[in-house]
């Protein structure tokens, strides 16, 4: 299978001491760029299977739909994050930062509700003994991007915005 698509592990606690500048860059090259190779990877080998194995049960019917649904969702995303939220937080304008950073929490929990669908359509990612190998690679392929969107939505979530909650309520107490 292709490298682009196996996932690497990351470590949080590392991430938590690291500087905004850091863990931002770190987002966009690891998860934001690997996200753009590996949707488009993803759509092109679940029509491949959608129109080879049409009519069996355990075809995933539907899922190039939901993936390419999910690409154009989270490349508009990430633009906003690129291109808004941090630059604002990578130069610490946290109080600015608390709306932008609530629409980016909302649409991860609608990213997990997609991840959630997929899983649906895909019997949790279990591979059917009739499956062919294009029919592996997709689910092995879309098991490392569920790997690596949760942890890019955790270290968002859980690490860089929280951390910039703390610093905008610091500065307010202060
Ligand atoms: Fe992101
Ligand atoms: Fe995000």
């Amino acid at each position: 299978m292709n490298d682009i698509l196996l996932a690497a592990p990351t470590d949080s606690a590392h991430w938590r001491r690291a500087s905004a500048a850091d863990l931002i860059e770190y987002l966009i090259t690891r998860f934001h760029e690997r996200h753009r190779v590996q949707l488009p990877e993803l759509v092109r080998l679940a029509r491949r299977v959608e129109h080879t194995h049409a009519g069996k049960p355990s075809c995933p019917s539907g899922l190039a739909d939901v993936l390419e649904t999910l690409y154009q969702e989270l490349e508009s995303h990430m633009l906003k994050e690129e291109q808004v939220l941090f630059p604002m937080l990578a130069r610490g304008m946290h109080q600015q930062a608390r709306a932008p950073i609530s629409v980016m929490r909302f649409e991860h929990e609608h990213h997990f509700g997609a991840l959630e669908e997929i899983g649906r359509l895909t019997d949790g990612l279990a591979v059917p003994p009739e499956a062919c190998n294009t029919w592996r690679a997709l689910y092995g392929g879309l098991q490392a991007f569920q790997e690596d969107l949760t942890q890019h939505i955790h270290l968002e979530n859980d690490v860089l915005f929280l951390n910039s909650s703390h610093a905008a309520e610091g500065a307010r107490d202060a």
